[in-house]
C-alpha cells in the first residue's frame, strides 16, 4: 500500500522554505507565484517559514538557483530552522542531489509533493495501487538521492516502518518486480471497470473534469444534491464518483466527478490514473470546469486540455463551465474564454447562477449525439428488444399480432448496428415528435 513517499513530510519535518524559479511564460505577479505551491503544501500539512523566488531565463542546470540565491537560501534555512526545502519546479535527480548537499536539508520537488498528497488522499484499493505505482516509477530514477539523504537523517526514520526504510531494503530489481505486479493488478481492475462503464452506457455519461479546486464536486452537489465531499484544498477528490443527474428536458444522465488536474502533474501519475479517468474516456460529454475567478484560469484550461490529450479524450464534445462567477468582478477573462470555445457557460455552483443554462446546453448537446427512433420489428425478435433496452432508452412498446413498435432513444454511433438487422423498419423521429423521457431503468451507483 502506498504511504507518503517521504514519511518525514508527514511526521517529523513540518516546516519548509519554498523555492521557485518560475517559468517565464507564467506571467504571474511575483506575489502570486507561490500561491499554488502554498496550496499544495497546506494540503500536505507542512508549515511555510520562508520563500525564495528567482527569476531566470531558465533554472541553473546544477543547483536550480544561481550562486547568490543559493547562499540566500542557506541563510534563510539557518535563520528559520526549516527542516525541508520544497521546490515548485521538477528537479533532475542531479539537481536534487546537489541542492541536498548544499543545504543539508531534504529537498522535495513538485512531483514528489503531489505524489505525497495523492498517497495520503488515496482511499480506494484501486487509487492506492495507482499511487503506489506512480511513486515507484518516480523513485526508481532517484534511488541514489533518496538513499543518500536517508543515510544522513539523524536517528533515521528506521524506527518507523515507512517507505523510507523500504527504499533501503528494496533494490532496483525488487522495485521492478513490484511495478510489474502492480501493473498486472491494475490491468485487471481496469478491464473490469471498462466493462462496468460500458454496461452502464445505456445512459448518457457526462463527466466533470477540471483543474484541482475548480469546483467540480461543488457543481456535482449543485446538480445532483448528492453530498459529495467538498473542501478548499487541492485534490480532495481522488476517486471517481458517479451519480444520477436529472437534466431538465432530457432525462437522467450519469454524472461523474473525476480527479483534479494540476500543472506539471507527474507523468507516472497521469498514466496510472488513466483507469480512474475511464469515466472521462467513455463520456458522451465532458464538462470542463474552470475557476474563472483564478488569475491563471486560462493557463489552467490549457493544462487540463493537455491532460485530456494525454488520455485521448481531447476530441470529445465538451462544455467549458466557467465557475465561481460570483467571485468575479472583472468579467473580461470569462469573456475571452467564452469567445474561444464553441460551448461555454458561466455559472456559480455556490449560488446556483447559470445552472439552468448549463442544463439546457447539456440537453441540447446530448441530443446531437442521440437519435430518437421508432422501430417496427417482428414480435419474435426478442433479442432485438433486449439489445435496445441495454443500449438505448426505451420509451414505449406497442404490440400487435405480428409486430412490435418500439420508440426509443439510441446513441447515434449505435444506429448503424440496427441498420444491419434484417426484417426491421427504422423511422427517425423529428425533435417535435420526440416523447418526453420517462422514468429510466434503475441504476447502480459506483460510490
Ligand atoms: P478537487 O477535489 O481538488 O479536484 O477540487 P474540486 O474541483 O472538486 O473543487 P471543490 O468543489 O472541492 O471546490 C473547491 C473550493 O471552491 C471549495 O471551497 C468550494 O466551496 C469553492 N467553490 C466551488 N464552487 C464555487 C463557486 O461557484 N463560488 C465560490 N465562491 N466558491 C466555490
Amino acid at each position: 500500500m502506498p504511504e507518503p513517499i517521504r514519511e518525514e513530510l508527514q511526521t517529523q519535518h513540518r516546516t519548509a522554505v519554498l523555492v521557485a524559479v518560475p517559468d517565464p511564460d507564467l506571467k504571474l505577479p511575483r506575489e502570486r507565484v507561490l500561491d499554488e505551491l502554498k496550496g499544495l503544501v497546506k494540503t500536505a500539512g507542512v508549515t511555510v517559514v520562508g520563500e525564495i523566488i528567482q527569476n531566470r531565463e531558465r533554472p541553473h542546470a546544477g543547483t536550480l538557483l544561481g550562486k547568490g540565491k543559493l547562499e540566500e537560501l542557506k541563510d534563510l534555512i539557518a535563520e528559520t530552522g526549516a527542516e525541508l526545502v520544497i521546490v515548485d519546479n521538477n528537479l533532475t535527480p542531479a539537481q536534487g542531489r546537489r541542492l541536498e548537499e548544499e543545504t543539508k536539508r531534504i529537498i522535495v520537488d513538485r512531483s514528489e509533493l503531489i505524489l505525497d498528497i495523492f498517497a495520503t488522499h488515496a482511499r480506494t484499493y484501486e487509487a492506492k495501487l495507482q499511487v503506489e505505482l506512480a511513486q515507484l516509477l518516480y523513485m526508481r530514477s532517484r534511488l541514489k538521492r533518496m538513499w543518500t539523504h536517508l543515510e544522513r537523517i539523524e536517528g533515521g526514520i528506521g524506527a518507523s516502518r515507512g517507505p523510507g526504510e523500504k527504499q533501503i531494503e528494496i533494490d532496483r530489481r525488487l522495485i521492478g518486480h513490484r511495478i510489474a505486479e502492480l501493473r498486472t493488478k491494475l490491468t485487471e481492475i481496469e478491464g473490469r471497470r471498462e466493462r462496468m462503464v460500458r454496461q452502464r452506457h445505456s445512459h448518457a455519461l457526462v463527466s466533470l473534469v477540471g483543474y484541482t479546486n475548480a469546483g467540480k464536486s461543488t457543481l456535482m452537489n449543485a446538480l445532483t444534491d448528492s453530498g459529495v465531499y467538498v473542501a478548499d484544498q487541492l485534490f480532495a477528490t481522488l476517486d471517481t464518483r458517479t451519480r444520477k443527474w436529472a437534466v431538465p428536458g432530457w432525462g437522467d444522465v450519469l454524472l461523474s466527478d473525476t480527479v483534479g488536474f494540476v500543472r506539471d502533474l507527474p507523468h507516472a501519475l497521469v498514466a496510472s490514473f488513466k483507469s480512474t479517468l475511464e469515466e472521462a474516456r467513455q463520456a458522451d460529454l465532458l464538462l470542463h470546469v474552470v475557476d474563472v475567478s483564478h488569475p491563471e484560469a486560462e493557463k489552467q484550461v490549457a493544462t487540463v486540455e493537455e491532460v485530456l490529450d494525454e488520455i485521448d479524450v481531447k476530441d470529445r464534445p465538451f462544455i467549458l463551465v466557467l465557475n465561481k462567477i460570483d467571485r468575479v468582478e472583472n468579467r473580461s477573462i470569462a469573456d475571452v474564454l467564452r469567445a474561444r470555445f464553441s460551448h461555454a457557460v458561466t455559472v456559480s455552483a455556490a449560488t446556483g447562477e447559470g445552472i439552468d443554462r448549463l442544463g439546457e446546453l447539456v440537453a441540447s448537446l446530448l441530443g446531437d449525439g442521440f437519435q430518437e427512433l421508432e422501430i417496427v420489428a417482428p414480435v419474435s425478435n426478442g433479442k432485438l428488444l433486449a439489445w435496445l433496452a441495454s443500449h438505448g432508452e426505451v420509451h414505449d412498446q406497442q404490440f400487435d399480432e405480428a409486430n412490435v413498435t418500439v420508440r426509443c432513444r439510441l446513441p447515434s454511433n449505435q444506429v448503424w448496428k440496427l441498420e444491419q438487422e434484417e426484417g426491421i423498419e427504422i423511422r427517425r423521429l423529428t425533435p417535435e415528435t420526440r416523447p418526453q423521457p420517462v422514468e429510466p431503468l434503475p441504476l447502480a451507483e459506483t460510490a
